[in-house]
């Protein structure tokens, strides 16, 4: 009787363990399929916010429409102007901060000017600046553009970036202007009214003060060095009244040539 009793618990507990196994694994198995379901119902959540904010400049299918507003229809493009505009987060990052903090003017006005009934050249979208959408409305868009995938994008022939002009101060305009500088911080010289970040006017004798500061975080020792610093790598110091997390990207993609360009420009305002 006790031998039947305790075989029978043998069983009944090999039972419950391969049960719990199957159980494991299937569930392992159901949770992969509900995250595509998910995934796939945010896609198309996308989709729809994509359509209603968006093809006016885009175009119906994102493939862009010529002089206005560029294709978003191809991942690898999207990887591409990650790499133009020295941007370096993610290809993610790139397009949930462009479509967050929009474009008050175009990174490449000769190709695409947006429609300026805005006053920006690709108006702000999410709500952290007060735009329509919320933050996960604005993931779901990119969630949508991302599954684009690789599909290269005929855009037509690339144009060759011209030379830096010879003035230093024309020089660094430039690159402030096609790194889109403008669309976050004020600088009366380049025309810029963003609202994200600090003014730029008068940015040389604030670098000073910024360093001489007790509370300064940098490793700069002088206002050339801070503001190559804040630029290459903003989070070193964050403005006080910004952060805790620095919302300015960081641009270690620049060449030597137009970082230069950039801190004398900036020096002398
Ligand atoms: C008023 C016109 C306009 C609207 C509406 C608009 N955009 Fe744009 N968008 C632009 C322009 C112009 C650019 C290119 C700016 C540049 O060259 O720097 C751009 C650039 C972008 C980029 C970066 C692509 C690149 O080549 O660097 C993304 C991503 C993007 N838009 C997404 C969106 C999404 C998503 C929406 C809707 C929520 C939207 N845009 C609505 C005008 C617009
Ligand atoms: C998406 C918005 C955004 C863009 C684009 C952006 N910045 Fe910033 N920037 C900020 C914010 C926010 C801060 C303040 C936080 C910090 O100090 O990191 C800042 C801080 C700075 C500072 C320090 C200013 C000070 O008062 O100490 C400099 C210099 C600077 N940015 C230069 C640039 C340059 C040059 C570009 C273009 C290559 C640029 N930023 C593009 C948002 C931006």
């Amino acid at each position: 009787m006790l031998r039947t009793q305790i075989t029978l618990g043998i069983i009944l507990m090999v039972a419950a363990i391969a049960t719990l196994v199957y159980i494991t694994v299937t569930e392992d198995a159901r949770m992969a399929t509900m995250t595509n379901a998910q995934l796939a119902r945010r896609i198309e959540n996308g989709a729809e916010l994509f359509h209603r904010n968006c093809i006016t400049c885009h175009g119906e299918k994102a493939e862009g429409i010529p002089g206005l507003c560029p294709p978003l229809n191809s991942l690898t493009l999207l990887q591409q102007r990650v790499k133009d505009t020295g941007w370096s987060g993610s290809v993610h990052s790139y397009i949930v901060s462009t479509i967050s903090a929009g474009r008050l003017y175009s990174t490449r006005p000769d190709q695409f000017v947006g429609r300026k009934n805005e006053g920006m050249a690709m108006p702000f979208w999410s709500q952290v600046y007060g735009g329509p959408l919320r933050v996960d409305q604005v993931e779901d868009i990119a969630l949508y553009l991302e599954n684009f995938g690789d599909v290269p994008v005929a855009t037509g022939p690339t144009p060759t970036p011209a030379p830096l002009p010879d003035d230093p101060i024309e020089a660094g305009l430039v690159v402030y202007q096609a790194n889109a500088c403008a669309s976050c911080h004020q600088l009366d010289l380049a025309d810029a009214v963003g609202a994200v970040g600090p003014t730029h006017n008068g940015l040389g004798e604030t670098a000073a003060q910024r360093i001489e500061d007790p509370s300064y975080t940098g490793e700069a020792t002088t206002p050339e060095e801070y503001i190559e610093e804040s630029i290459l790598n903003s989070a070193a110091h964050v403005v006080e009244g910004y952060g805790p997390v620095s919302a300015m990207p960081s641009y270690p993609n620049l060449s030597e040539e137009q970082l230069d360009a950039l801190v004398q420009m900036l020096m002398q305002q």
